[in-house]
């Protein structure tokens, strides 16, 4: 059995770096170690733990161009996504460095004047991640940060394709001063570490970015042991731009969404929907403005698409978009592909399709890849069924200036994180996270600290005046 495994840079097939798989037993003494590191951990003042965070966030800010460039490496985005990609991962040790300081009780009136109610919050012990390898850093920092700041201990297993991103900030953080059993990263196959973690007594959460089928696999392991649950799965986002739209604005903001990491992002906007009167304009400004976009190698500097993640991945987007086209869809731009298969090196072009129909995969399953699929609608409420139509509830967008249309569109799409005329709407101070088959609980925000504690509460009697 192998001992090893490559990481391999999906814009050249070529190797980055051999890492060790951990054995079964090193990861079993990781989680024992992680447990008994709890009890010292969680009873850290909370302000040193804010120091410590903060101390961490500048650490990853010095190193920040290293990180970027293994970043890329290993993943294939842009250097200029993966420095911005370490910036936002700084920004939730930042958020909860500050939310580490906040974590208040409170009092109850008592049902009886001789009693007293006090309720209040510990960290729930040691937590386990599984992070993706789209966003290597930050989907990391979402996650250890408010475990951290809670008083949680935390291991994290990082995708196979980019764990050197992910090795690199664990070991900053033990730089300057986090205890190394408090994080701790472990190397393994998925099945194989994700059976480990959800076997285990020591773990009392997991917390999950990655596909909805994965989501729910680990959702029933981890029942055996009544583990609390985040889970952050697949999107398959609605982007619907209204008759009254700004169609400039609209498209930019469509770019922006679309083609951050090439696709390859749950909350991007795959299915465009768009008012019959003003498909052809919206197309035609969108696909002016994506024959701009320029794909290659995420280390040149010009670079604005990089390559796909895996040959899997790649074989996905060709399939839905043949799919697409058989089943009647044009396209306007796109539909090309550079491949080298044995060499493993992956680039889909950005594409555009129009006339698109909801009986095409594309419209059904999550499209990780550059393509826009436009399906055009007569009425906002055909709108709002086409949007809801799929078991995903992750990410909506909107474009419109008419209030009426607008908080319509707010009311109705189902969807935990809804931008109006905005294509960015994360941040480290929002609650990002799913409704319907997109997940459980929410990361970010003031929300994103509450599932790694556990609420107590007292009840004093006899108070005698
Ligand atoms: C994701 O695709 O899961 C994360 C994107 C984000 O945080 O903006």
């Amino acid at each position: 059995m192998s001992t090893q495994f490559k990481v391999l840079n999906p814009a050249t097939g070529e190797l980055v770096e051999i890492v060790n798989l951990n054995t079964e037993d090193e990861i079993k003494q990781a989680l024992k170690n992680g447990h008994n590191a709890f009890k010292k951990w969680s009873k850290i003042d909370a302000h040193t733990r804010s120091k410590l965070l903060k101390d961490w966030s500048r650490i990853i800010q010095e190193n920040k161009e290293d990180i970027a460039e293994v970043m890329t490496l290993e993943n294939g985005k842009p250097l200029k996504e993966s420095l911005g990609e370490v910036t936002y991962a700084t920004t939730y040790i930042d958020w909860y460095a500050e939310e580490a300081t906040r974590i208040y009780g409170r009092t109850i009136p008592a049902s009886s004047e001789t009693k007293r109610i006090v309720v209040s919050h510990q960290p729930i012990g040691l937590v386990a991640a599984i992070t993706p390898w789209n966003f290597p850093a930050a989907m990391m920092t979402r996650k250890a940060a408010p475990a951290l700041a809670a008083g949680c201990t935390f291991i994290v297993k990082p995708a196979e394709e980019t764990p050197l991103t992910t090795m690199k900030l664990v070991e900053l953080a033990h730089e300057v001063g986090i205890p190394h059993d408090a994080i701790q990263y472990v190397n393994g196959k998925g099945p194989d570490v994700g059976t480990l973690f959800t076997d285990s007594e020591y773990i009392r959460k997991i917390t999950f970015t990655g596909s909805t089928p994965i989501g729910k696999l680990l959702m029933r392991n981890s029942a055996d042991t009544v583990k609390h649950v985040t889970m952050e799965l697949g999107g398959h986002a609605p982007l619907i731009v209204a008759e009254d739209a700004d169609l400039d604005f609209a498209v930019t903001q469509t770019i922006l969404s679309k083609f951050r990491n090439a696709g390859q992002t749950c909350i991007c906007a795959n299915r465009v929907i768009v008012h019959e009167n003003i498909v052809d304009a919206f197309s035609e400004r969108l696909t002016k403005a994506v024959n701009k976009l320029i794909v290659g190698n995420g280390m040149d500097k010009d670079t604005d698409i990089g390559p796909i993640i895996n040959e899997k991945g790649y074989q996905k987007i060709f399939s839905q978009v043949n799919d697409a086209i058989e089943k009647g869809a044009n396209v306007l731009i796109g539909n090309e592909y550079k491949a080298n298969i044995e060499q493993g090196s992956f680039f889909v072009y950005p594409t555009v399709l129009k006339n698109v129909k909801e009986n095409m995969t594309i419209m059904q399953e999550e499209t990780f890849g550059p393509i826009i699929p436009i399906i055009s609608f007569k009425k906002i409420e055909e709108a709002v069924e086409i949007a809801n139509s799929t078991p995903f509830g992750l990410a909506a967008y909107f474009f419109t200036n008419d209030y009426r249309v607008g908080t319509y569109l707010h009311d109705h799409l189902d969807f935990g994180i809804i931008g109006w005329n905005d294509g960015a709407p994360s941040g480290a101070h929002v609650p990002f996270g799913g409704m319907k088959e997109s997940g459980l609980g929410r990361e970010g925000g003031s929300e994103g600290i509450e599932p790694y504690l556990e609420t107590k509460y007292l009840s004093i009697g006899h108070f005698d005046h």
